[in-house]
């Protein structure tokens, strides 16, 4: 099987998901999917400034049973919050309480803008990307979402289509004005791999990810810090990068890709201080995401490592979207002899950060951070082991399955 269909079937997968499916709607599911997390090697805040990223599926997923109703009515069931939210397709409107619903909401909304006939859904949904914590449960839930719908009504839509799609929901419906990469990598990632992408042209590529071969793993460390303003913090950043770019654009350059920090240099006399530093920090970036990708051609993890060391340090200092948790992860790593690189991913503000490392150095490192968290009275922080994972993928059970 590839990325595009799940391997399950209605009778192998796991039964109490099916029994809450059937308790909830009276009625039998006729389709999973599901749809991974992400972390982001390097390149950070460089997506909707028209630049390079390197992002990698993980393992974890969400998940959506559906089954299609006779009506126009939509009923959703979602397990991590034990709610559910209910709609009619001729209404489809944002809900003030329940934000979650906002993400699937606005999948059938841009289905229904772009012109698809829709139909009534049951559907239930659970996550194993851990909410709000940087690794894009946000594009896990559009994606899976938006692969079920349209498996379930037979609707043709290319992976940069289908990508595109959910980030404009986002974008339109939920009032996050995200990039690109978090719902490219979930449409498009390949196990074992990282995705370079180009975010102006959209050309991509993969690389091998040969960690087991290197005796190392990558371990997520989510500071367990959710912070509130973080969206209009992240609409701010996106609109200084911009103001800068104008006046960078007056001396001849299209786009940041084609910036150096000499011109900029050059220029800074006319940008203010602050768009300044945004604008440092995205042309460094992008040389750090093509000088990654050098290093992973050759699997050279140390270079790669210390790639990601300054990837914090510009986010830190010039981006500003790091907190006193996730430099605490970067302060550890730099410190620790079994740590290649450690740095945060995702917008910043809270969240998660990656680090690099030598399997052997894995337990000592997480009970450092364990200790130092402690100690500074931050939130205990959570680890996961992240596998690099595949994409999208949606499977209909066949009607004997199902019947
Ligand atoms: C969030 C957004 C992405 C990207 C990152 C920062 O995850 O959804 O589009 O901008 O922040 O790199």
């Amino acid at each position: 099987m590839g990325g595009d269909s799940l391997e399950c079937s209605y009778f192998s997968m796991d039964r109490s998901q099916v029994d809450s499916f059937l308790r909830t709607f009276h009625s039998r599911p006729e389709l999973l999917s599901s749809a991974p997390g992400r972390i982001n090697l390097i390149g950070e805040h460089t997506d909707y400034n028209n630049g390079y990223v390197l992002p990698a599926a993980i393992h974890l997923r969400t998940h959506v049973l559906m089954a299609s109703r006779p009506d126009h009515k939509v009923r959703i069931w979602a397990d991590n919050f034990q709610e559910e939210e209910t709609f009619d397709l001729e209404a489809i409107v944002p809900s003030e309480s329940r934000r979650w619903a906002n993400y699937v909401k606005g999948i059938f909304w841009v289905l229904k803008e772009e012109g698809h006939k829709l139909g009534g859904i049951n559907a239930a949904i659970w996550s194993e990307v851990p909410l709000e914590s940087g690794l894009s449960s946000s594009a896990a839930l559009e994606v899976s979402v938006i692969k079920g719908l349209s498996t379930i009504w037979n609707i043709d839509l290319p992976p940069l289509k289908m990508a595109k799609l959910a980030q404009r929901a986002e974008n339109d419906f939920v009032g996050v004005k995200c990039g690109l990469m978090d719902q490219f990598i979930s449409v498009l990632g390949r196990k074992d791999s990282a995705l370079f992408l180009d975010c102006e042209t959209i050309e991509y590529a993969y690389y091998p990810l040969n960690l087991e071969k290197a005796g190392l793993v990558i371990l997520v460390h989510d500071t367990k810090v959710r912070r509130k303003l973080a969206s209009s913090e992240y609409n701010r950043r996106r609109q200084e990068a911009n103001q800068a770019l104008e006046i960078l654009k007056r001396r001849g350059v299209r786009s940041y890709k084609e910036a150096t920090t000499s011109l900029l240099e050059s220029s800074r006399g006319e940008i203010g201080p602050v768009p300044f530093k945004r604008a440092r920090h995205v042309i460094t970036e992008n040389e750090r995401v093509r000088q990654a990708v050098e290093a992973l051609k050759q699997d050279d993890f140390a270079g790669l490592g210390d790639l990601l060391f300054h990837s914090h340090e510009s986010l830190r200092d010039d981006y500003e979207v790091s907190c006193p948790e996730l430099d605490l992860l970067y302060d550890v790593g730099k410190e620790s002899s079994g740590c290649r690189g450690a740095r945060l991913v995702g917008a910043g503000f809270g969240g998660s950060g990656i680090a690099l490392l030598e399997k052997r150095a894995e337990e000592e490192f997480r009970k450092r951070l364990l200790d130092e968290a402690e100690k500074r009275g931050f939130p205990r922080p959570e680890f996961h082991r992240v596998a690099i994972g595949q994409g999208a993928a949606a499977s209909k059970f066949n009607s004997s399955e199902s019947s």
